[in-house]
C-alpha cells in the first residue's frame, strides 16, 4: 500500500427518499432498480472497480434490506444451483468477509454529520465517499471513482467530481469556486454548499464522488449546521481549502441524478439500450411511443 492508496468508501444511506414516495416507504430508495441491478449495487460495483477493499455503509432504521443484499442468500443460491442455474446476476452483492461495515447514522444531522459517523472505521487515512444518487456512468472500467483515484496518485490531497449543470440548478448543490484548470483537474479556491439563486461562484458542482483526506474528520467534529439547518460535508472541506490540496475532476462519461424522477427513468433508459437482451426491443418501443 502506497501512500496514495485509496481502501476505504463511505457510502450515505440514511435517508428517508422522500421525494420517491410512496415507492420507498417500505423499500429503501438505494434499492431501487436501474433496469435490474439496485443503484447501491452500481455504486458498490463501481468502488471495488477502483480498487476500493472496504465498503462502510451509513445506514438509518429501515435500511436493513441494504445488508441483506451485501449478504450471502443462502437458500436462494443453493436452490439455483440445485437447479444448474447461473450465479452471475449476484456478481458483486457479496463482499468479502469482514470488508461490509454497516453502522446506523440515528438522527438526519446532514451529510457531513452522516460522514462523521464513520469517523472509527475511516481511521488515518484518505478515503472515498460515494452518494449512491448520483449515478455516473463510465465506460467499462473508466467508471468515475476509477477516473478520480487515477487522478488522486497524481494530486494527492483532496478530490471532488466536478460537473457542469444549468445555472438556475446550482441551487440545489455543492457548488465550486473554481480557479486554474487543464479541462481534466481544475482547482478549488472555494466551496458553497446550495447557494441563493443569482450567487453560485459558477454553474460547477459537486457530482456525489470524493476522496477527502482524514483531517476532514476533525473539521467535522465542530462543523456547525450550516444550508437546511444541516452539517454540510461542503462547509467542512471548505475549511481545508487552502490547508491541502483541492481539486475538482472532470468525469468522462454520463451522469444520472437519480435523487429525481427524471434522472431516474432516464438512466433506466439509457441502460436499457444499452443492453443485449433487451436494447434492440425497448429501443423500437420507444420509437414507437414517441412517433
Ligand atoms: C449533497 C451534497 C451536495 C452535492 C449533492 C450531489 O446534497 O450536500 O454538495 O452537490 O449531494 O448530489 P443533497 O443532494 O444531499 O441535498
Amino acid at each position: 500500500m502506497t501512500a496514495r492508496t485509496i481502501r476505504k468508501a463511505v457510502f450515505p444511506v440514511a435517508g428517508m427518499g422522500t421525494r420517491f414516495l410512496p415507492a420507498t416507504k417500505a423499500v429503501a430508495k438505494e434499492l431501487l432498480p436501474v433496469v435490474d441491478r439496485p443503484l447501491i449495487q452500481y455504486a458498490v460495483d463501481e468502488a471495488l472497480e477502483a480498487g476500493i477493499e472496504q465498503m462502510i455503509f451509513i445506514t438509518g432504521r429501515g435500511k436493513n434490506a441494504i445488508e441483506d443484499h451485501f449478504d450471502i442468500a443462502f437458500e436462494l443460491e443453493v436452490m439455483q444451483k440445485r437447479r444448474g442455474k447461473d450465479l452471475s446476476a449476484l456478481e458483486g452483492t457479496r463482499l468479502a468477509p469482514g470488508n461490509a461495515v454497516f453502522l446506523r447514522q440515528q438522527e438526519p444531522l446532514g451529510l457531513g454529520h452522516a460522514i462523521w459517523c464513520a469517523r472509527e472505521i475511516v481511521g488515518n487515512e484518505p478515503f472515498a465517499i460515494i452518494l449512491p444518487d448520483e449515478f455516473m456512468h463510465g465506460a467499462p472500467g473508466r467508471g468515475c471513482l476509477r477516473q478520480m483515484v487515477d487522478a488522486y496518485e497524481r494530486t494527492g490531497g483532496n478530490l471532488i467530481c466536478a460537473l457542469e449543470v444549468p445555472m438556475e440548478e446550482t441551487a440545489a448543490y455543492g457548488v465550486l469556486d473554481p480557479g486554474k484548470s487543464d479541462g481534466v483537474l481544475t482547482e478549488v479556491k472555494g466551496l458553497v454548499e446550495k447557494p441563493a439563486p443569482g450567487t453560485a461562484p459558477s454553474n460547477l458542482i459537486v457530482a456525489g464522488r470524493y476522496i477527502l483526506q482524514p483531517e476532514v474528520m476533525k473539521v467535522l467534529e465542530t462543523q456547525e449546521a450550516g444550508a437546511g439547518g444541516e452539517i454540510q460535508l461542503t462547509d467542512a472541506m471548505a475549511a481545508m481549502i487552502g490547508t491541502q490540496p483541492f481539486h475538482g475532476v472532470t468525469f468522462d462519461g454520463n451522469r444520472f441524478d437519480c435523487g429525481s424522477k427524471a434522472g431516474y427513468i432516464e438512466a433506466n433508459l439509457a441502460l436499457a439500450l444499452e443492453r443485449e437482451d433487451i436494447g434492440a426491443h425497448i429501443r423500437n418501443f420507444a420509437r414507437k411511443l414517441v412517433c
